[in-house]
């Protein structure tokens, strides 16, 4: 089985609040099921989830009573978003159901503590494919947190033994420099811990989840001696499609692992 995260930058507009990108998912889901592989899939909250989470620092835990209702106004965008996806998937002919984090997760300062999968296990059994996206978990020691998507990436890779970690982004890998800005800047094709540490790339929009330095960080933690974790762009048409087939692509392979 393969792991898939489908980031916030490519099915959404980040910078405009709620901007779903229907017709790059559909065809997302279309190069999925014309794999023929069988897949789990994470994806994150673009600008469902970030930009009010920023606007009332949702990251921080819980300081205020004013936060709640932006809490629950998150928690309604990012489930918009999952329905929206699960409709693609279940119209490209693969059967999905949704699984809100908030609602089988739980947090200890901003790690997820509590969930063992026993729910997604069961689906996956049936050949239901369950959907995880990044929402607002409560959390123990701060009252509730964001979860990533890419911490739920964490947590399904030692549940389950993927042979492969795809995360589809709106950028063709790691640069060493914001290739948006810079025409020169570089592609690595792999990255290791070093490599990561002389990049410190910064996210050229509100993320509250750390931007690309923090998913390499998070990929490197998956990778193992038999499991590739690639970075691709699902901007471009049949990408994720070559990537899921083992076909060599253009992209960012995480290697080497880090604790
Ligand atoms: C963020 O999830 C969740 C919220 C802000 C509620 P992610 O960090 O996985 O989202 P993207 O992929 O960066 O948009």
């Amino acid at each position: 089985m393969i792991l898939i995260k489908l980031g916030g930058s490519v099915i959404t507009d980040k910078k405009e609040y709620r901007t779903f990108n229907r017709d790059v998912v559909s065809r997302l889901c279309s190069e999925i099921k014309e794999s023929g592989k069988e897949v789990m899939i994470v994806h994150g909250a673009g600008s469902f989830g970030h930009i009010l989470a920023k606007k009332f620092e949702l990251n921080s835990g819980f300081r205020s009573d004013e936060q709640i209702p932006a809490v629950a106004q998150v928690c309604y965008d990012v489930r918009e978003l999952n329905a929206m996806i699960v409709n693609e998937l279940n119209s490209a002919g693969i059967p999905a159901i949704s699984i809100p984090p908030g609602s089988c997760f739980m947090m200890d300062d901003r790690r997820i503590s509590f969930g063992d999968g026993e729910i997604i296990k069961s689906l996956v059994d049936k050949g239901i494919m369950p959907i995880l996206f990044g929402d607002v978990v409560q959390d123990r020691k701060h009252g509730f947190a964001i979860c990533s998507g890419d911490q739920i990436m964490e947590r399904l890779s030692d549940i389950f033994d993927f042979e492969k970690v795809i995360f589809v982004s709106d950028i063709d890998g790691l640069f060493d420099d914001d290739p948006k800005n810079n025409p020169d800047a570089r592609l690595y094709e792999y990255v290791d811990a070093d490599t990561l540490e002389s990049v410190r790339s910064e996210s050229s929009v509100d993320d509250v989840t750390g931007g690309v330095y923090e998913k390499m960080k998070s990929m490197m933690r998956m990778t193992s001696p038999h499991r590739e974790c690639i970075l691709v762009n699902g901007t471009v048409a049949g990408r994720l499609r070559s990537a899921l087939n083992g076909e060599k692509v253009i992209c960012t392979i995480a290697r080497g692992g880090i604790q």
